[in-house]
């Protein structure tokens, strides 16, 4: 039995609580609820209660020190995510973190390099990497769906630069890094990596941080990746691979549910539509996935690798650059 501490107990902590949750309600018996740790011991109290946790911490590092915990998934706003990974790898615990994996690549590398010295699970929290979707979607395409895929775009953004972490830079606030990212791993996941070149463009907050931003990608072998990722309204989360014979819609690039193939011969009817499995919230197969890990005594998850993180970090980072954009502790 795993037993799952959480770091943080804001918004994406409660959904995973709730994930959890279910996989224990629908049998799973190597995972359980352990401890919470917020900074503010009373909302950790009740985030315990709600969600049916063992034991609430108003301390992080006492949380860690308490020995009751395991694997740690790290629910804080990305600018925190070196420092709650370096103080879980102190108390040698396993971590699931969330995404953004840290603030820069170098950071990274360095957890990286001391999880695998010290024989840990580090795996970065990025869900659609677990998914099944992702196979479905490589199954599709290897099946011919649209003939030789020449072209794809991607879209992801929402209403939320009214929070405080997506505006601040000392939070790491920006798109990129809180929505972007999600556009980057659906083009890597779809295209690989063999990318000859990025062009981008950027419209900034008043703070210095991104506000939206698009992305070209060229690959090497002529084909090309379009994103676009935002913090100031609504998209339709579309992410959608042309061919030579047609074109897969991928509903919702955040949390796909559907594939859909056209094959545009005259006729704007799909040819196939599927949907994903039924799943609680979707976070289950990475907590499914560290649970094997850990079993199996690795230091990664297959799904994304500490090469893949790594390389997804180092895009960020070519990104920010070229917009100017640093963080000011950086
Ligand atoms: N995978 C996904 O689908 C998904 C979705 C949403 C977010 N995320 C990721 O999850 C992380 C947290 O996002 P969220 O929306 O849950 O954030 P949030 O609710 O704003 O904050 C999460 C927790 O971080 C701590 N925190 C917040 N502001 C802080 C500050 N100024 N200084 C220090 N600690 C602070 C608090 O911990 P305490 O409870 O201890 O006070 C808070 O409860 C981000 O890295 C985000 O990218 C992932």
């Amino acid at each position: 039995m795993i037993r799952m501490g959480f770091i943080g107990a804001g918004g994406i902590a409660q959904e995973m609580a709730k994930t959890v949750r279910g996989m224990i309600e629908a049998g799973n018996q190597e995972i359980c609820l352990s401890a919470v740790a917020a900074r503010d011991p009373e909302r950790a109290g009740k985030f315990a209660k709600t969600y049916g946790f063992q034991e609430a911490y108003g301390s992080y590092e006492e949380m860690l020190a308490g020995g009751g915990v395991d694997l740690i998934y790290i629910a804080t706003p990305h600018s925190h995510h070196y420092e709650h990974i370096k103080l879980c790898l102190k108390y040698g615990k396993h971590v699931l973190c969330e995404k953004a994996f840290t603030a820069n690549a170098s950071m990274a590398e360095e957890v990286l390099a001391q999880a695998e010295r010290q024989g840990i699970l580090l795996t970065e929290a990025i869900w659609t990497r677990y998914m099944p979707s992702r196979e479905m979607i490589s199954r599709k395409l290897k099946e011919g769906a649209v003939g030789t895929p020449v072209t794809l775009t991607a879209n992801l953004s929402y209403l939320i630069q009214q929070n405080q972490r997506i505006t601040d830079p000392a939070l790491c606030g920006g798109a990129l890094l809180d929505v972007g990212i999600y556009t980057l791993n659906f083009a890597d996941m779809v295209f690989g990596d063999d990318i000859l070149k990025m062009d981008s463009s950027v419209m900034y907050f008043p703070t210095g941080v991104d506000k939206k931003e698009s992305i070209t990608l060229h690959y090497r072998d002529g084909r090309m990746a379009v994103l676009q990722a935002g913090t100031d309204g609504l998209s339709d989360r579309q992410g959608i691979i042309y061919g030579e014979e047609g074109y897969l819609v991928v509903e919702n690039i955040n949390n796909p549910q559907s594939l859909t193939v056209y094959r545009d011969r005259g006729s704007r009817e799909p040819v196939e539509r599927i949907s994903v499995p039924k799943q609680i919230t979707g976070y289950e197969y990475e907590v499914e996935s560290c649970i094997r890990a850990i079993k199996e005594g690795r230091t990664e998850c297959p799904e994304m690798p500490h090469r893949d993180t790594l390389r997804m970090l180092r895009q960020m980072d070519s990104l920010r650059q070229a917009w100017g954009i640093r963080y000011p502790f950086e």
